[in-house]
């Protein structure tokens, strides 16, 4: 392993970006770890179907064995895809920068010839979305305490790009899926190849809407208006996720009750919140707690976004160290009030591939699924997104 040698700008050169914009973002890059196509392909017994553990929109994840015995997980990135470059030096450039207990660790990178490949830290519990949301039921049990703790080690991840990080992060894809958890249960965020470093004097960039539906906040996926507080938005959805055990979406469900964020607002309204908690935690649960993160979903989610909190005061509402003003909550986004939406159910398996969130989901009572604003699809808009340094 080595930093990025000049012989390595050859093999980029000759993929479909220009040499001097390759150039530039290669010479961004400092301290990661290169690795050769040869050593992950040993490390992974050639890529073999046993060792994979997942496919994500950008391609296939593998685990495996590096020299010394320290197990990665290996994304490989798919060759036809549009952005693979782009995503790939992005993702590297980001990662290899910032260090925190919730955020993934990315261990290198490959690139050779039409292969890009990123190696990270392999989390051995797996992603939210399989464990507490997927059909297939894990072992693990969450309790209330194990719940609060994700809740804020996930923020707490988020508070650190938003507000630590110079110049600030906005990740653009919160999911359960892209939360991994650690043999301890404590959750990283994963997933920065979309994330997006913005300069502190650059107000408009064009850019892509990305993320995934039923967490886009309105703002952005139908106007593209990036911010901070998309993510704020995602985070609120997430966060109803957690507590209530459920997708944000599940077309099982009797009508009315198919949207996770519009249901949580009835409840609120009618003073039930706490009839959203989970019900496998079998009421062992401090229920005034769990309300009170339900309400910070809310506050989250909120239509018009600089009514949302920041990060920071969002983990501060979740330890307790800031009320909660009821008196803020109004009611909350609703993408279906925005679209014309059209409900798919379960993805055929020829679709998983690019509906990857669905992937993992079978097809119990909390199988998730598809939504499409009618010809469009979602994650493929582009538009020219503003971004807002006061948010
Ligand atoms: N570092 C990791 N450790 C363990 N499993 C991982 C890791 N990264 C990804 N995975 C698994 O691979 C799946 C696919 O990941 P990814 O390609 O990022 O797509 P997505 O985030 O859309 O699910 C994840 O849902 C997770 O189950
Ligand atoms: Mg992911």
């Amino acid at each position: 392993m080595s930093c990025f040698p000049s012989l390595f700008r050859k093999k980029v050169d000759s993929q479909t970006r220009s040499p001097s914009e390759v150039d530039e973002e290669i010479s961004n890059i400092h301290n990661v770890n290169l690795f050769t196509y040869k050593t992950l392909k040993a490390a992974t017994d050639d890529f073999c179907e046993a060792n994979k553990i997942g496919e994500g929109g950008f391609g296939s994840v593998y685990k495996g064995r590096l020299k010394g015995g320290k197990i990665a997980a290996i994304k490989v990135l798919s060759a036809d895809s549009k952005q693979g470059v782009k995503e790939f030096l992005t993702e590297i450039k980001v990662i290899s920068e910032i260090e925190h207990e919730n955020l993934v660790k990315l261990y290198g990178c490959c690139i050779d010839n039409n292969q890009r490949i990123l190696v990270y830290n392999y989390l051995e519990n797996n992603s939210l979305a399989q464990t507490l949301l997927g059909g297939n039921r894990s072992n693990i049990q969450f309790s209330w305490r194990t719940r609060y703790r994700i809740c804020i080690g996930v923020g707490r991840g988020l508070a650190f790009l938003h507000e630590e990080v110079q110049p600030y992060i906005v990740h653009r894809d919160i999911k359960a899926s892209n939360i991994l958890l650690d043999r301890d249960l404590t959750p990283k965020i994963s997933d920065f190849g979309l994330a997006k470093l913005i300069p502190d004097n650059d107000t408009h960039v064009s850019t892509r809407v990305a993320g995934t539906l039923g967490y886009l906040a309105p703002e952005y996926a139908v106007g593209g208006r990036l911010t901070r507080k998309a993510d704020i938005y995602s985070f609120g959805v997430l966060l109803v996720e957690i507590v209530s055990g459920r997708c944000n979406t599940n077309t099982r469900l009797p009508a009315g009750e198919q949207f996770l964020l519009e249901r949580t607002w009835e409840l609120y309204e009618r003073k039930e919140l706490v009839g959203l908690v989970d019900t496998s935690l079998n009421g062992d649960f401090d229920a005034e707690e769990a309300c009170k993160f339900l309400k910070i979903g809310l506050l989250c989610t909120q239509d018009n976004f600089k009514r949302r909190p920041s990060m920071s005061t969002v983990v501060k509402m979740l330890t307790g160290e800031v009320g909660v003003d009821e008196n803020k909550i109004t009611k909350p986004a609703f993408i279906s009030d925005f679209m014309d939406l059209k409900v798919r159910g379960p993805p055929k398996s020829s679709e998983i591939k690019s509906t990857s969130d669905n992937a993992n989901f079978s097809s119990d009572n909390r199988e998730n699924s598809t939504l499409s604003s009618g010809a469009s699809t979602f994650g493929t808009m582009t538009t020219s997104a503003a971004h807002d340094q006061s948010l």
